[in-house]
């Protein structure tokens, strides 16, 4: 992974160089490479003047941040009560076959990061799935490949 030093300088700046905006910073990072590169972390550690092991606590305590490269999409399953009474588990099980990758993984193009939630505050469409800002009430397992489909398709 090819880390732009520029930009990372420019958050820094961004923040005045302030040690306890590191999270506000990681979180920068995050919008550009989709995740928080290890060397970038190491980067921004070492001109904060803090120690890695600080700022890996922090990467890693914010369910925000995530040091393993992230999909263009991620899917969202709920598992909350409702969905969970409706059948959540077996369309979390439905995208877990059809992407080939488990719960909190990335397929291997990187298109898609699957996850779990509890709760998206929308009971009444359960189950429901959200990839990215879009919500899919009333899920079946046939609507999984429609959804994968559908993203697939707007590339
Ligand atoms: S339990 Fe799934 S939206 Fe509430």
């Amino acid at each position: 992974m090819e880390v732009d030093i520029g930009k990372l300088n420019t958050i820094l700046n961004k923040y005045g160089g302030d040690k306890s905006y590191i999270l506000a910073m990681f979180q920068d990072i995050q919008k550009e490479y989709r995740y928080l590169p290890k060397d970038t972390l190491k980067y921004i550690c070492d001109k904060l003047n803090i120690p890695f092991s600080k700022g890996y606590e922090v990467a890693t305590f914010y369910k925000a941040i995530s040091l393993k490269p992230r999909g263009k999409h991620t899917i969202h399953v709920c598992l909350g009560t409702a969905c969970h009474l409706r059948g959540g588990p077996n369309i979390l099980d439905s995208f877990e076959r059809v992407l080939n990758v488990k719960k909190g993984d990335t397929t291997g193009d990187g298109m898609f990061t699957l996850e779990s939630v509890n709760c998206l505050g929308a009971c009444a469409l359960a189950p429901l799935v959200k990839v990215d800002e879009k919500d899919f009430g009333k899920t079946t397992s046939v609507t999984v490949n429609k959804i994968i489909s559908e993203f697939k398709d707007g590339e």
